[in-house]
């Protein structure tokens, strides 16, 4: 079902409530990444030069409702809007219960929508008042878009007119693009400590890739399926039925597992433990696999090269210790240097790719966490529902 894009509605004059997902990583009150400001701004600034009285709000961590906390005000990020567009920036604190004004060519910035009572449970006293805070509410918090909440859902509903900005359509049909209309091959690497918790994406990948490249302890439970030895890596015993399942799957459709010839080892998680090649077949005991080896590194940079569509979510090893960061390096210069789309998202995965300066490289990185992974397991999104619905 189609929703209906901010660039389809009249925004001239109009009071325009923007659901940005602004929930930056703070650092001693400071903004450590402005990634997410970032990519709200294209929305806002179309807003504003569109002639609409425009405000925006946003979640910043996960305050109590009801009580104001210094550190999760999204004062810092009204700052850096005001110091970034154009145009006067206004942080507004109690905006639900006193009455403000906003007028063409500012921005009012909304205090953090989780202080009000009634956000998180989607209260629908409290949706209403938002919805009629606007005219138009344009929801572009792809961030939180798994998130049925007032400020989310509940607005949309209520509100006359309720749109899609730019963010959320571009994060929508990138994550189409990979899961729906993928050029092939289509290679997935997914990465994680555990397969328990990963099961529904595995199972929604193995439907469609046609290689699937594992890091982390899911690697080690597949790797135990396979019949190997892992000695101490961290593995789930309880689900290596899980994973020959998954590899049955995949065999049945043509795809495929890359061949893990060696892996670095290690005999205790520590930054300064010293690294040692191994061949799979010969891990000790008192062994822990850390990150993979240059030769079974070798076969998946070749499929790396092959692919048409690559989706990664995931380290391959323990790139935080340099002496277990090669794989993960590997793997994010040859998916710099691919010629495929290549989408990245979820929070190890943009760590690793600013660690090894692939950010430019990639066709396009998400600002989601989990919203990310529930796309692609193929859940339906809430926020994605409502406005499917009100387009109609
Ligand atoms: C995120 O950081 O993944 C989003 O901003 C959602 O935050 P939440 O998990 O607190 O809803």
């Amino acid at each position: 079902m189609a929703i209906l894009r901010i660039s389809e509605v009249d925004l001239i004059g109009q009071r325009v409530l923007i659901r940005a997902d602004l929930n930056v990583p703070m650092m001693s009150g400071k903004i450590a990444s402005d990634k997410r400001i970032q990519a709200s701004i294209p929305t806002i600034q179309y807003a504003i030069n569109q002639g609409a009285r425009v405000m925006v709000t946003s979640h910043l961590g996960r305050p109590t409702e009801g009580e104001f906390s210094e550190e999760n005000s999204l004062a810092p990020v009204a700052d850096y809007l005001r110091k970034y567009l154009g145009a006067p920036v206004r942080l507004q604190r109690n905006w639900v219960s006193e009455p403000f004004e906003v007028v063409p060519q500012e921005l009012v910035v909304l205090e953090n929508c989780r202080f009000n009572v009634g956000e998180k449970s989607n209260d629908a006293v409290l949706a209403k008042q938002y919805a009629a805070l606007a005219d138009v509410f344009v929801m572009d918090a792809f961030g939180t878009a798994h998130r049925k909440q007032a400020s989310t859902y509940g607005v949309a509903e209520f509100c006359e007119t309720s749109c899609a900005g730019f963010l959320f359509l571009q994060e929508l049909d990138s994550i189409h693009r990979v899961m729906l209309e993928p050029n092939h091959p289509l290679v997935a690497v997914l990465g994680g400590s555990k397969l328990s918790t990963k099961l529904p994406i595995l199972h929604a990948l193995s439907d469609k890739v046609d290689q699937l490249i594992m890091g982390g302890g899911i690697a080690n439970t597949f790797l135990k399926a396979q019949g190997y030895d892992v000695g101490q890596s961290m593995y789930e015993a309880g689900f290596v039925d899980q994973a020959r399942a998954i590899i049955k799957k995949l065999e049945q459709r043509g795809a495929s597992l890359p061949k893990i010839i060696d892996v670095i080892c290690g005999k205790k998680f520590d930054p300064n433990e010293p690294a040692i090649l191994k061949k799979i077949n010969q891990m000790e005991v008192d062994d822990m696999i850390f990150d993979l080896g240059p030769e079974s590194m070798k076969g998946i940079e070749a499929t790396i090269k092959d692919a048409k569509t690559i989706l990664w979510n995931g380290p391959i090893g323990v790139f935080e210790f340099a002496q277990f960061s090669q794989g993960t390096q590997a793997l994010a210069e040859a998916i710099a240097k691919s010629n495929a789309f290549s989408l990245a998202g979820g929070g190890d995965t943009i760590s690793a790719i600013q660690m090894f300066d692939a950010e430019k490289d990639l066709s396009y990185i998400s600002t989601a966490g989990g919203a990310f992974l529930e796309f692609i397991e193929g859940k339906k999104l809430p926020t994605i529902e409502i406005l499917e619905k009100r387009a109609v």
